[in-house]
């Protein structure tokens, strides 16, 4: 059973079945919108994401909580919304944009029904999780070599490509992501700072917490804290933090989990091919010997215990064998796992009929418009963030002033250019056609280069 679609639509948004869709929408508004959260509004006015409907639900309490201020856990298109607070950040951002860009369309179209405006609203967020995604995230995790090898421009959508999600990718490749994953959430002031009212967290106290977002802040010191500290590094030593090793809460099982394990058991359980299998699949040498092995993990001692442990070679769980495996230069992921995650992704674009760039999906004003958005103009659009790297994905590239002391004076002022659509309807055409009319917004991301 999949959570999810496959596909990078925004589903986690929107929700896979029309039961949650529903769920998952205003159906009394007359803009299209999604619910929002009745009971509690942040400090700016701003919204957050609904309650599940059964309630009292599992998610955890202020242990000083008072009468009457109980926080459920939260609803989302995707069940996994309320594992960590970060994830509850962007979920709410999202369901804040689409809100946005429904109340601006319905501004511009004030005699669209309810229904086009959601559509409309819900095809550009899809859009911008593609972009997002495509253009920004995935080259620097498997590099921009891999991205040309195995992805490459975009030449239209391919009806015998199969845009599912294969069980490599989600079951072994894609879980790279677990040893990114720092122990530690920041939280910050506006300054870049530790915030003074509420202190970083471990990563544990943030599982299942989302009355933290409710009565510590909201959003804004969380979204400064993944803005200003950078990943995890992967480390063969201590390949995910033991906060998920030691301290992983999931809701429908009792106890504390250890994430490393439910990788390799789930791998198995799925009868995943071993490392080699899967090295030979995308064209890599096969590793024959202690000492190919040596030469491809990331760490010799690391590559011996292993080796210590499964004795054959063929043996090794592909999640583990390619986690450990050396980056590619200029990326995240050792070269089996830029090989799975690029085809994948590949095909994820090229097999989707509705893929933002495919013929007839936008006109070429309107995707040179959604270019230039970014998750930093999401970010600053939806919270009282205003300020942040131009690319919310690189670390160090682009430094913010209250992180860089040394910087005395801004280098480079960059601005970004946000943008809304007006879109013209044919009333006899559901599918209205867009005309781009340029509602021009300037934000003031202040920018430096590290020179
Ligand atoms: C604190 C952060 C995270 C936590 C607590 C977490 C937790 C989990 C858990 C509990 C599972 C299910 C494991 C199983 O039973 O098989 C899972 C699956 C998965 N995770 Fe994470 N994860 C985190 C971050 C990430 C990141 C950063 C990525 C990728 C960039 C990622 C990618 C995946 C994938 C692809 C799956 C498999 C989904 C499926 O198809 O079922 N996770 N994660």
């Amino acid at each position: 059973m999949n959570s999810i679609t496959s596909f990078l639509d925004a589903s986690t948004v929107y929700g896979h079945t029309p039961n949650l869709q529903s769920a998952l929408r205003d159906l009394s508004s007359s803009e299209g919108k999604l619910a929002v959260n009745s009971r509690f509004i942040d400090q700016q006015g701003r919204s957050y994401l609904p309650f599940v409907p059964n309630t009292p639900s599992p998610c955890f309490q202020d242990p000083n909580h008072r009468q009457g201020h109980r926080v459920d856990c939260f609803l989302a298109g995707d069940s996994r919304v309320n594992e960590v607070l970060p994830l509850v950040a962007l979920h709410t951002l999202w369901v804040r944009e689409h809100n946005r860009i429904a109340e601006i369309l319905h501004d511009l179209n004030p005699h669209w029904s309810s229904e086009i405006i959601y559509q409309e609203s819900r095809k550009i967020i899809g859009a911008l999780h593609q972009i997002i995604t495509i253009r920004d995230y995935i080259p620097k995790i498997i590099g921009r070599d891999a991205f040309d090898q195995y992805i490459g421009p975009y030449r239209g959508y391919d009806p015998t490509t199969n845009p599912s999600a294969s069980n490599v990718f989600a079951t072994a490749a894609f879980r790279f992501g677990h040893a990114t994953v720092s122990p530690v959430l920041r939280r910050l002031n506006e300054s870049f700072q530790e915030h003074e009212q509420f202190s970083s967290l471990s990563l544990h106290e943030t599982f299942f917490s989302p009355w933290r977002l409710i009565t510590e802040g909201g959003l804004v010191p969380i979204l400064r804290g993944l803005l200003g500290t950078p990943a995890a590094v992967v480390n063969p030593d201590n390949l995910l933090t033991k906060e998920l090793t030691g301290k992983l809460v999931t809701l429908n099982v009792p106890g504390d989990l250890d994430l490393a394990a439910l990788n390799l058991q789930r791998g198995r359980d799925h009868g995943l091919p071993g490392y080699n299998a899967w090295r030979r699949f995308c064209g890599l040498k096969t590793i024959r010997t202690r000492g190919d092995f040596r030469q491809v993990a990331n760490d010799e001692s690391v590559a011996d215990k292993i080796m210590d442990v499964y004795k054959d070679l063929d043996n090794i769980d592909v999640w583990l064998g390619g986690l450990v495996e050396e980056p590619l230069s200029d990326s995240r992921t050792g070269p089996l796992f830029s090989c799975l995650i690029a085809k994948q992704m590949g095909m994820f674009r090229d097999g989707d009929r509705f893929w933002w760039e495919s013929e007839g999906v936008f006109t070429q004003s309107q995707r040179m418009e959604l270019q230039t958005h970014s998750l930093s103009s999401v970010i600053c659009d939806n919270s009282d963030v205003n300020e942040a790297p131009l690319d919310p994905f690189r670390w160090r590239c682009f430094v913010l002033l209250a992180e860089s002391p040394h910087i005395a004076e801004p280098k480079k002022i960059a601005v970004l250019v946000l943008f809304s659509i007006k879109v013209q309807s044919k009333p006899s055409n559901r599918i209205a056609i867009h005309t781009i009319f340029i509602q021009i917004k300037f934000y003031k991301l202040r920018l430096f280069f590290l020179l």
